[in-house]
């Protein structure tokens, strides 16, 4: 119980959803939080919330697709707290369109976002987390363990990131730095949700309310589960587990499973 107790987590993307949730997670485990997000406004109020837990809290408002800022986000945890243990790469947007009808563009918000929005942040933070032989994190989808119909740019972005999450658990082994990487299910979501729209226009998600999904909370009990036990992999959802299991063994039948299920691929927005 006392693993978290005065550990400095970033966690980006956490002013809403699951990036939230794990910052409460951590915090409520004694965990002093740096929060980040890029409407101030949001920021500030997750802020208020988290600092009701009676754990320190600190809120960076950047953009962590950019260089500068994700060097702002780690420069500042430092400046406040002097080190850092665990970072959680959370930042993510997901887009829906067959690849026939998506504008071009959508691919570059999705990388930026996805792929230079996980990679900007761990460069600066790796020395800092060899200190502390700290933990960092990839947060990925179902979606990175298999080519999606409709998620052809947000499959790709997260499958990159298992790359660079390979790549860096050897790179650091000698360092002693743990990499995870979770594969996150369908999750509920409590807010006005954006993903990318085929034309590269924002789409908000109707709620998910009636269909059967994670809550974030269950997200990052298992983030947190992760972390703790020092983990490379972890995949949610009992779906996520079989997806994982048969990928490698019988793609033809993964694939066959999901063109008899396309329907449930279709998600309405509001
Ligand atoms: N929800 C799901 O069903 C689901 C399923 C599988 C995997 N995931 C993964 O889980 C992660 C979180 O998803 P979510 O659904 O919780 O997302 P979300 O509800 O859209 O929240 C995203 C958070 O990140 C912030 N953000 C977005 N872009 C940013 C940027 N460039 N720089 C800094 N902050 C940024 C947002 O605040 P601002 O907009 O104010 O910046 C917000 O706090 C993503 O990596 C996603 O791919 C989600």
């Amino acid at each position: 119980m006392t693993y978290f107790k005065n550990k400095v987590a970033v966690i980006t993307g956490s002013s809403r959803g699951i990036g939230k949730a794990i910052a409460i997670e951590l915090a409520n485990k004694g965990a002093h939080i740096v929060l980040n997000g890029r409407d101030k406004q949001r920021l500030d109020k997750t802020k208020n919330e988290i600092e009701a837990l009676s754990t320190k809290v600190s809120a960076v408002c950047s953009d962590v697709s950019t260089i500068e800022g994700s060097n702002k986000l780690i420069d500042q945890a430092i400046k406040e707290f002097g080190c850092i243990d665990i970072l959680v790469n959370n930042v993510g947007v997901s887009m829906r369109g067959h690849i026939a009808d998506l504008n071009p563009e959508v691919y570059k918000m999705v990388f930026e976002s996805n792929l230079l929005g996980t990679i900007y942040p761990s460069i600066p933070a790796i020395k800092y987390l060899r200190k502390t032989q700290g933990s960092i994190v990839f947060i990925s989808s179902l979606a990175g363990i298999r080519g999606l119909p409709s998620f052809s740019a947000y499959s790709s972005s997260k499958m990159a990131i298992r790359a660079i999450a390979e790549s860096l658990r050897i790179e650091e082994h000698k360092n002693n730095i743990h990499v995870g990487l979770i594969f996150v299910g369908i999750t509920d979501i409590e807010h006005n949700k954006e993903v990318i729209a085929a034309d590269g226009s924002k789409l908000i998600l109707e709620s998910r309310k009636n269909k059967k999904v994670s809550s974030p909370q269950y997200v990052a009990q298992k983030v947190l589960q992760n972390i703790r036990k020092r983990k490379f992999i972890t995949v949610l959802t009992a779906i996520g587990k079989l997806n994982a299991l048969l990928q490698p063994v019988l793609p033809m039948l993964v694939e066959r499973l999901i063109i008899r299920n396309l329907k449930k691929f279709d998600e309405h927005s509001k």
